[in-house]
């Protein structure tokens, strides 16, 4: 059997998803930058970034509590740990689907040492009954603690150490809006350009022992859809393939062989943005769709679609948002090989 007889679409399913599974997350742990230095692109962030832990620094004190949003692979969880790094401080690791009730989230707070970064990942997704707790927590460093029930019931306060608390979402617009209002730093993060992609995928290459040449990086770099952990991804297939065929050097031909048998075209796109496609531009052609109908037919969350796929569908200029709803650009009907219906938006 030739490597042309094995199942594309089996192959090729998540290689090109920007959300990752437990196991990729492990194996990410190597490749993360460890200080701003390493810590490629996203340069007005990182120079925000660097004033205000320069200035806490130089002041001796816990830098301002710190959110960052963008979608996902994007360096959010990196950047939690350089912030810790960068001050010096312990790191506790923690999210918002697991501080399921309030006494979760205190007892992590009264936990924590002085100067302690404290990261939430996924901070939309606490419940209002902790999110309470966090507000005086982060405004005062204070805890009220109620003891007892009924009339007897009362309330403590304790005094928490200085820490820095740092959150992650996937978009800003989902985090509450007093939680918002109490951080003093949000960092959105955009994605990246090819050109910062191949400098991810040169550095992870050196890291995990891979040989590019001639302009492999670039190759993987343009299939990434501005996101580094896709680079990453297809980086490490890359190498799968190249170890499997024989080849100790990956140039630009093992690159493109290897891309291709992983069903990962030219823009990157896989099999559910080509199903978002397909649907705005046959079965719903000429007509906006709403973010539920495209999601129920392409069998994908709302969520989903638009913090994972849209993103990267808009900037390519693939998909605009009206109004009324998502429609597929002339672009999308271009690569599709579909002509637009007479009539219709073009
Ligand atoms: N700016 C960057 N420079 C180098 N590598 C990066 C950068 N950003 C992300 N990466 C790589 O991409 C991987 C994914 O990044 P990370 O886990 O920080 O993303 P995230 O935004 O937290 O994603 P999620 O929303 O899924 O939690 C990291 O392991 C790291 O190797
Ligand atoms: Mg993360």
């Amino acid at each position: 059997m030739s490597h042309r007889d094995i199942d594309l679409e089996q192959l090729s399913a998540g290689v090109v998803t920007p959300v990752a599974d437990e196991q990729e997350r492990r194996a990410e742990v190597s490749l993360r930058p460890g200080t701003l230095d390493a810590f490629v692109g996203q340069r007005e962030l990182v120079r925000h970034l660097e004033i205000v832990l320069g200035s806490a620094r130089a002041r001796r004190q816990s830098a301002d509590h710190l959110l960052f949003a963008g979608p996902p692979g994007l360096g959010k969880t990196s950047l939690a740990s350089i912030v810790a790094v960068e001050m010096g401080s312990g790191l506790r690791i923690t999210s918002g689907p697991v501080l399921s009730r309030p006494g979760d989230l205190a007892a992590l707070l009264t936990d924590l040492q002085d100067g302690d970064v404290l990261f939430i990942d996924e901070i939309h997704r606490l419940s209002r009954a902790v999110e309470e707790v966090l507000y005086p927590a982060m405004e005062d460093r204070r805890l009220d603690v109620m003891i007892g029930r009924g009339p007897s019931a009362r309330s403590i306060r304790l005094d928490l150490p200085n820490f820095t608390l740092v959150g992650a979402t996937t978009r800003t617009g989902l985090v509450a809006a007093p939680l918002r209002d109490r951080f003093g730093f949000i960092g959105q993060l955009d994605l990246y350009d090819v050109d910062e992609l191949a400098v991810i995928a040169e550095r992870s290459a050196t890291l995990l022992e891979v040989a590019l040449e001639g302009d492999a990086a670039t190759i993987i770099a343009s299939r990434s859809r501005g996101t580094p952990r896709i680079a990453n991804r297809l980086l490490r297939r890359v190498r799968d393939f190249a170890a499997v065929q024989g080849h100790p050097v990956v140039n630009d031909a093992v690159a493109v062989e290897a891309l291709e048998l992983f069903g990962v075209d030219e823009y990157g796109l896989d099999k559910i943005d080509r199903r978002i496609l397909g649907l705005l531009c046959g079965q719903f052609a000429n007509q906006p769709v709403g973010l539920t109908t495209l999601a129920h037919a392409c069998g994908e969350e709302p969520a989903t679609i638009e913090d994972a796929y849209e993103p990267y569908l808009l900037r390519e200029g693939f998909l605009m948002r009206t109004p009324r709803g998502r429609v597929g650009t002339e672009k999308a009907y271009r690569h599709l090989g579909v002509t637009p219906r007479s009539g219709g938006l073009f």
